[in-house]
This record gives C-alpha cells, sequence and structure tokens, in this order.
C-alpha cells in the first residue's frame, strides 16, 4: 500500500543530502536520464543538512549533487529551482544516474511561513491547506494511482466492448428517490416556477443510470465515469457530497450473477494492472453470499450494536464482520425490496420476504460498488413507482413500452476503490474534497 497522505515524499535513495521537492521537467531525456546525458530539471528544494540535493520526478527520485562550490543551503524549503548539470553514473544502488549539478537558479522564491515543512503532518493538518498539500509526500502518488486507474478502468470497458458515453450533470429527478440531491439554481432566479433557469426545479446528478440506461437500449453496452453528488451529512471516513462514479449498463442481461461476474473482472482487471505493491490476492472467485444467508450469519453472532433484522440494510459493522468473515472481497446479493430504490428487479418471491435481484461489492468493510438488473416490465416498474411515491419519470416509463430489453448494471464508488487500495480517509485520496460544512477552495 501507499502512504497516501501523512508523510512528505519518501528521502530519496542515494545522495541524499538536501533535496528538492517535485520535478517539474526533466529535460528531454530526463525521463531516461542516462549517463552523460545534460539536462536542466525543474523542483522544488527541499531544505536539507549539506550543499547537494535531490529531484523527485514522478514515478522516480533523482540525487542531485552540487560540483564547483555550488550550494543551495541557504534556499528556503519549497524554493522552485532549476538545476542544469549532467547525468552520471550513481553510486546509490537504487537508482543508476544522479544529477551533477552545475547551476541552480531560483525560478519561485517560497516564503518562511510555507506550510509544508520536511518533517511528518498528519493527514488531519494537511486536509486544512487542499491548496499546497500536493507537495506532501502521498498525494503526487494518489493523483497518478487515480490517473492509472482511470485509463485501466477505460482500457477494460474498451475490451469489453463498453461504449463510453457522457451523462448529463443536470437532472430533473433524484435518480434514487432518496432525497440526497442538490439543487440547482442560477445566481438570478426568484422563486416562482417562471424564473426558475430551466423553468423546473434542477438537481445535480446522484447518479447516471438512467440516463445510462436510456442510452443502452439503442448502445447496448454503456459505461461512464462521471462525478456524483449527494447532500448527504455523513461524517464517515468513506462519504464526500461530490464523488467520481464508474458506472455501467447492459442490454440482454437476465442473471445478476452476470453483472456480479463483470465486476469481478473490473475489479480484478485493475488490480493485476496498477502499479501497486499489493497483498496476495486470491485467483477464486470472490464469495456470494444471498443477503437472507448473510443475515442468518450475523444473526448467530452476539452483541451487535445495530440490530440485524431480515429486512432493514446492513450496518456498517455488518459488512466488516461479512468481509472478515470471508478473509477479502465479497458479493452480498438479493436484498430486500423495502432497503433498496424502485428501479430494482423484483425476483417475485413472496410478498413478506420480497427481494429484488441486486448486490452489493464489498471490501475490507467498504461498499465499492451496488448493482442491479433493472424493472423492465412496465407494469411491474409502473406499481414500484407508485409504491414510492415517485410521480416525475414518465420518460423512463416510457422505455418500457418501445422494446424495453431485460437490462441491467452497476456502479463504482471510484474514489472508494482508491481508497481501499491506498488505505486511510476518503477526503485523503481527492485533492480538492467536499463533504457536509466543508468546502474550502
Ligand atoms: O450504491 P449506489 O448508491 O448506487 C447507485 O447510485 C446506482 N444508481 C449505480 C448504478 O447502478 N449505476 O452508489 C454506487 C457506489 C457505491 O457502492 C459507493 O462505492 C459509491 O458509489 N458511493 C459513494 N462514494 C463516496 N461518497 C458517497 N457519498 C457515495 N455514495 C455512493
Ligand atoms: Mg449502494
Amino acid at each position: 500500500m501507499i502512504d497516501a497522505a501523512s508523510d512528505r515524499r519518501p528521502a530519496p535513495a542515494g545522495i541524499g543530502r538536501g533535496r528538492a521537492r517535485q520535478c517539474a521537467w526533466l529535460g528531454a531525456d530526463g525521463a531516461q536520464a542516462q549517463a552523460g546525458g545534460v539536462c536542466e530539471p525543474g523542483g522544488w528544494h527541499e531544505q536539507g543538512a549539506g550543499a547537494g540535493g535531490a529531484l523527485h520526478h514522478p514515478g522516480k527520485d533523482v540525487s542531485v549533487c552540487m560540483e564547483r562550490g555550488i550550494s543551495c543551503k541557504s534556499l528556503a524549503t519549497g524554493t522552485c529551482v532549476r538545476v542544469d548539470g549532467t547525468w552520471r553514473g550513481s553510486p546509490g544502488r537504487e537508482q543508476a544516474a544522479e544529477l551533477a549539478a552545475d547551476r541552480v537558479s531560483v525560478l519561485g522564491a517560497c516564503a518562511s511561513e510555507y506550510a509544508v515543512q520536511k518533517k511528518y503532518h498528519t493527514p488531519e493538518f494537511l486536509r486544512t491547506i487542499p491548496h499546497l498539500r500536493i507537495a506532501s509526500r502521498g498525494m503526487p502518488r494518489v493523483l497518478q494511482l487515480r490517473s492509472q486507474l482511470t485509463r485501466l478502468v477505460q482500457e477494460f470497458f474498451t475490451q469489453e466492448e463498453f461504449c463510453q458515453v457522457q451523462a448529463p450533470v443536470i437532472t430533473p429527478s433524484d435518480c434514487e428517490g432518496a432525497g440526497e440531491a442538490f439543487g440547482v439554481t442560477s445566481t438570478q432566479e426568484g422563486a416562482s416556477s417562471k424564473e426558475l433557469f430551466f423553468g423546473r426545479p434542477a438537481y445535480l446528478t446522484v447518479s447516471t443510470q438512467l440516463h445510462l440506461e436510456a442510452l443502452a437500449q439503442g448502445v447496448a453496452r454503456v459505461w461512464t465515469m462521471s462525478p456524483a453528488f449527494r447532500a448527504e451529512k455523513s461524517q464517515t471516513n468513506r462519504h464526500l457530497a461530490e464523488f467520481t462514479m464508474v458506472e455501467a449498463e447492459a442490454a440482454f442481461v437476465e442473471d445478476v450473477e452476470e453483472l456480479m461476474d463483470l465486476v469481478e473482472r473490473l475489479v480484478r482487471y485493475v488490480l493485476s494492472k496498477a502499479d501497486l505493491p499489493l497483498a496476495h490476492i486470491s485467483q477464486h472467485r470472490w464469495p456470494r453470499v444471498s443477503y437472507t444467508d448473510a443475515v442468518d450469519m450475523l444473526a448467530a453472532e452476539p452483541a451487535w450494536t445495530q440490530p440485524v433484522v431480515w429486512g432493514k440494510a446492513l450496518a456498517s459493522e455488518h459488512e466488516q464482520w461479512l468481509c472478515k468473515r470471508f478473509n477479502g472481497p465479497v458479493f452480498i446479493f438479493n436484498y430486500p425490496r423495502a432497503c433498496k430504490p424502485f428501479y430494482m428487479k423484483s425476483n417475485d418471491n413472496a410478498p413478506e420476504r420480497e427481494t429484488v435481484a441486486c448486490f452489493d461489492f464489498l471490501a475490507d468493510g467498504l461498499e465499492l460498488a451496488g448493482g442491479s438488473l433493472r424493472e423492465h416490465r412496465h407494469e411491474q416498474l409502473c406499481a414500484s413507482l407508485e409504491a414510492h411515491g415517485i410521480q416525475q419519470l414518465g420518460w423512463y416509463v416510457d422505455l418500457r413500452r418501445f422494446g424495453c430489453p431485460p437490462h441491467g448494471g452497476f456502479g463504482l464508488g471510484f474514489d472508494r476503490l482508491v481508497q481501499w487500495l491506498v488505505g486511510g480517509h476518503i477526503k485523503d485520496v481527492v485533492p480538492f474534497p467536499r463533504s457536509h460544512n466543508s468546502l474550502s477552495l
């Protein structure tokens, strides 16, 4: 696991006297430093004991040796510098080359009250300076991991012949019907609906699912990676008011197992290709446990803070226990209708124990993904909307009238995926996190 947020970057290997913060660029040959090559790397100086230094380039650390009496001792930590020099073989074991510096030019001075000093900083402290946190040790790595995972997710869906689409962020409805949507207003509008910018109330999307369902009715397999917004007041280590979700929707899917297979293939693909020192991931298919069986297992255990009752959502303590019990990620499927949204397809079982064809994918007690078959039958969808008191989704109902295939999909919390891989708080894997009472820049 990489160190997400807490400390500065690792001390570079080799001749680690003075240091420079991250390199801005490394000359034409910088990415593959060769002994003898000439370059002009840019970076930020970090106060050190001697006259030498080290530049950190994304993905690699570079030692710098000062030649001919040059010293960067007087430079404050955080000073932006350019170093002119030549690559040469390094005595350090962890790198092939080091930079012999002929000249250090100051590109940007750094004031003495600079908060990110060369010492341990707690994640909590770093969260108070989000505009400077990128200078800490973990955040550049987190951003690179996010970038790599984004590429891998795209690669996966391309291989699986899904079409990448863009869905709207402003919508006229709260997709989940959970009442957690943020309203969108223009700064000029008044209270009457005539003055509303869109002529009707508008919201920030909580999920692109409903729009993906419409598109899957023509393209069959679609996916997107989109911001999602939820006005949840929860102050947990896994909830944000704005987060990124990977969502996929596929037509002609009739079994929720196919959706779990898809999520498992996606997560395994990403894990196998990402540049991460991961613990061993078992090659066995991750366990799939029905909600009813999970509740039976939980009920056999003593002393829960939250009661275990069939028909109620699982609490975080229950999800954590299930992950420990199965010693890894686990799918829980077929939840009771009462604790899931209106669009999930009914399993048509006994009304007193009615379940829907859905699943949650849990890892280390975190819900990483949730998905379901969608109620594609017109009559059943209308009944479900009525039962939930939802009136405004005429277009969504309409889809069921015009050749609607059985279909299903899922949403994977991208930030939670990163959090799972990195550890710690979700706010430390998002550069500018937004949450209840917290919006500093
Ligand atoms: O389980 P959720 O609410 O599912 C949906 O929104 C479906 N409409 C998705 C779909 O089927 N297309 O959210 C999906 C995932 C969760 O499993 C979780 O990982 C993440 O999104 N998530 C959050 N991540 C961070 N902060 C929050 N407030 C989150 N809420 C959900
Ligand atoms: Mg969910």
